[in-house]
Order: structure tokens, then C-alpha cells, then sequence
């Protein structure tokens, strides 16, 4: 399809898109037609790296053998069906979850959307806890349906939305290259979260039911809470009756480097966990988990969350071979593997780059901080974007992500299956990317 066609289709027949948001302007983008591995090929035949695997839908990689091979036996076999009646691959997958699930998770539901399966979570938490009050950090990101979900996502500035769910605030983020309260961990003893419990407390106007959280803060440029963060917050959640969500659409099923991001924390065993994104190995189907305890007070409660594609077998057969593949194919051990070399390599060049601000992220979810100056990290938002364009020109997709008007964190997530010599290949387009950017500014202050 050439350019003029792409650019009247657009124009013509798709729904607008908001130029500044991360899907405006896509007509001037390329237009992706197939894909395989870290790879992904548009109209012209220009091969890219995939360092955002898809919409981290791919993060076994664009269509991994085994899933083509289980997607197509289905689709033979049995493609939908209705969730009044069981079918063998829900069976099937929720004694393969359960069994993956670290104790005392066990319980499974299955929805479709990343944003279902926390719509779902929160709803059971009030049912399970009686609350209603539902917290989560500044820099999350939820999902996207109108109500709820966009509410709890608070980096999605809530002046977009027509109306936000009762109910639902936020706490302040422990982004510690950033903090909030100008102090230093771990000296600050996690001020920002006993302060942000205080309002929070004051706010509540009733008995609260969850907090909800991501154990890395992906959209919100890559934010991985101190050490101790997510143990108090368990605490807090303790001592309040509260429960406590995680959010691991991004993080779950290997992606960090263990099967569950929240497994990094010692002793943080969370009451709710919900998975999406690869977990249908690139099909849309997402899960919510809990333990039977929560599950049977929420249920006693008239708890009950489905929809009409959410016990499919295809969707079904495709989580449960997802999951045997992270599991065979030791996708966690991969994950640790390339967080190592990317890491290194970025080391590496923020002794040369000055614009390196911050290195961090886990196992595939990886975010370099930008700034014009160390001291007093200036977001480099205008040269962040110059990095990206031109890995993009040179063949490495990947996105910029940030905390509200700060759009300078370019967030990695290879997906899992991605090679030594990919990981190699994209970090030296993302060298020279670097050195291009430095020349151009020492062009531009020679002029002055
Ligand atoms: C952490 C997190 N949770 C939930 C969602 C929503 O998932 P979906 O877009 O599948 O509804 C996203 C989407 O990017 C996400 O990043």
C-alpha cells in the first residue's frame, strides 16, 4: 500500500487520533505488514527491531512456532464457545496457571483485555473486602475503558476523561531519580508513602478496599519502586483491611527476569494479581488470580465477572501454551539474560553520553532517563524524540514514555526470544543514535 493510499484512509475513513498522543500520527509511521521473532517488516520490506514487542503483546516473540501451531489446531477444532457450559482448554488452563500461581494465589478467572482484568480485580476487592476506596501511584497506568481503569491511571491525565469512577485516588509514585519529596532512599524511609497514607486516610469515605499498583512502572517510565516499597504497602494494606492488586500486565510471566514482577520484593504476597498482554502469546486474553479465601468472600457477595469471548477455547488454548512456553523455554532466565547485556551496554555509553540521566527497569522492561544536564536532570524531552526518530530510520522500534509532560524515558521491552546479536544490533543503532545527537549539538553550539 503506497503513502497517498495510507494518508487517505486516514484522512478518509479511520477515527481521528489526537495529534499529541503516543498513537497520533500514525499515517506518518510505518505501515507494518508481517512479522517473526524481534522482527517486524512494513510495506516497503524495511525490517525493524522490535524493542516494544508489538503492543507487548509479543513478548515470545511475533509468531512463536508453538503458538501458530496450537492457534491453527483450534481454530479447527473449536474457535468459540459459550462460558455457560466448561470447555477443555479453560479447564486446561486454569489447572496449568494455578499450578504456576505462587501460593496462595490459586484461583482464576479469564477476561479479554489487559483493562477487563482490572476492572474485574478492583471489583472484586470491594466484594471481597465490603470497601470501596481504591488507591494507586501518580505515574500508573491501568488500562483504558472510559470509567474505571482510566480513572486508576493516573499518568493519563484525568482531565481527558468526561467523568472519573468515585472512589479511586492516587498516591505519590516513589520515582526516587525524581522525588516527589526532594529527599534520598534510603535515608527518606519511604516518606512519600507514609505522607501520601495520611491524605489518603483523611480521604477515605468509608472503609477502603484495595491498593492497586504495578510492580514496575512501565507507562509511567519505567519506575522501579525501592527496595521495602511494596512491604510496607503490604503492610499498610494489612493494617487497613485493604487488599493489595498487582498489576502485571507488564511485568508477569517472565518478563522481569522471575515469573512475577512482584517477586523481586521479599515477603510481598499480594492478594490479587492480574495478567494480560503476552499471555495469549499474541492473542487478546487476560486473567484475574487470587486466593480461594478473597475469591469465596467476593463470591458470597454476588461477585461475578465475564464476557462473551472471555472462556473461548482458541483464547484459552493459546494462555495455556504461553505459559508452557515460558515455563519450557525458560523465558525468566532469557528475561535476566538481556536485562544483563543491555544494561551493560548502556552502562557502557552513559561514560561517553552525559545525556544518560538514568539506567533502570528489570529483565525486559528496561527505561533510559534523558536529561540535558546530571545535576539538575532537565528532562531532554526534544533530543529524547531525536533518539527515537532516528532508531526508527535506522531500523529500532521502541517507545518514549514519562510522567506527565516529561517525554524522555525511552522504554526497551525486547521480547524475550530476542538473540545476543539483536540485543547487539539494536544497542549499537543506539550508539551511534547517541553520537549523531551529540554532534549535531556541538554543530548547533559552534553556530551560536
Ligand atoms: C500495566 C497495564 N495495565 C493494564 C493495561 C491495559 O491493557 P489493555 O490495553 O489490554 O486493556 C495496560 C496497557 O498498556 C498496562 O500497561
Amino acid at each position: 500500500m503506497d503513502a497517498k493510499r495510507v494518508r487517505n484512509t486516514v484522512r478518509r475513513w479511520m477515527f481521528p487520533t489526537e495529534g499529541g498522543s503516543y498513537m497520533g500520527g500514525l499515517e506518518n509511521r510505518p505501515v507494518l505488514q508481517h512479522s517473526y521473532g524481534s522482527t517486524v517488516v512494513d510495506t516497503d520490506g524495511k525490517e525493524y527491531l522490535d524493542f516494544q514487542s508489538g503492543q507487548m503483546g509479543a513478548a515470545l516473540g511475533h509468531q512463536h512456532p508453538r503458538m501458530v501451531a496450537v492457534i491453527e489446531k483450534t481454530m479447527k477444532t473449536m474457535m468459540h464457545s459459550t462460558n455457560t457450559m466448561l470447555n477443555v482448554p479453560r479447564l486446561r488452563l486454569h489447572e496449568r496457571l494455578g499450578k504456576l500461581l505462587p501460593k496462595p494465589l490459586e484461583k482464576s478467572l479469564f477476561l479479554v483485555s489487559g483493562s477487563d482484568s482490572i476492572e474485574a480485580s478492583i471489583d472484586l476487592a470491594r466484594k471481597a473486602t465490603g470497601g470501596m476506596d481504591v488507591i494507586g501511584l501518580h505515574a500508573g497506568l491501568h488500562g483504558s475503558t472510559s470509567y474505571l481503569t482510566r480513572s486508576v491511571s493516573f499518568n493519563w491525565d484525568r482531565r481527558k476523561h468526561s467523568i472519573v469512577a468515585p472512589a479511586t485516588a492516587s498516591i505519590l509514585t516513589p520515582y526516587c531519580y525524581r522525588c516527589p519529596l526532594r529527599l534520598k532512599f534510603p535515608s527518606c524511609e519511604l516518606q512519600c508513602l507514609t505522607s501520601s497514607l495520611e491524605l489518603a486516610d483523611a480521604n477515605f469515605t468509608g472503609k477502603p478496599a484495595a491498593f492497586i499498583g504495578e510492580p514496575v512502572l512501565s507507562a509511567g517510565g519505567i519506575i522501579v519502586p525501592p527496595k521495602g516499597y511494596y512491604k510496607a504497602v503490604r503492610e499498610a494494606c494489612d493494617a487497613r483491611g485493604m487488599l493489595l492488586i498487582f498489576d502485571e500486565a507488564q511485568t508477569g510471566l517472565g518478563k522481569t527476569g522471575k515469573m512475577f514482577g512482584f517477586q523481586h520484593e521479599e515477603g510481598v504476597s499480594p492478594d490479587i494479581i492480574a495478567i494480560s498482554k503476552h499471555f495469549g502469546g499474541g492473542l487478546p486474553i487476560s486473567g484475574v488470580c487470587s486466593t480461594a479465601a478473597v475469591a469465596k468472600k467476593a463470591v458470597d457477595n454476588g461477585y461475578f465477572a465475564t464476557r462473551s469471548h472471555a472462556t473461548d477455547p482458541l483464547l484459552c488454548a493459546a494462555g495455556e501454551e504461553s505459559l508452557k512456553i515460558v515455563v519450557d523455554e525458560d523465558m525468566p532466565g532469557r528475561a535476566a539474560r538481556i536485562e544483563r547485556r543491555i544494561k551493560r551496554a548502556l552502562r557502557q555509553m552513559a561514560k561517553e553520553f552525559e545525556i544518560i540521566g538514568d539506567i533502570r527497569g528489570r529483565g525486559v522492561l528496561l527505561g533510559i532517563e534523558f536529561v540535558t544536564d546530571r545535576k539538575q536532570k532537565t528532562p531532554a524531552n526534544e533530543e529524547t524524540k531525536q533518539i527515537y526518530d532516528y532508531c526508527l530510520e535506522k531500523g529500532l522500534i521502541f517507545q518514549i514514555r514519562g510522567v506527565r509532560d516529561l517525554k524522555n524515558v525511552v522504554r526497551l521491552v525486547p521480547p524475550m526470544t530476542t538473540t545476543t546479536e539483536e540485543v547487539d544490533r539494536a544497542m549499537s543503532v543506539f550508539y551511534d543514535a547517541l553520537k549523531s545527537l551529540g554532534q549535531r549539538r556541538r554543530r548547533r553550539s559552534s553556530k551560536r
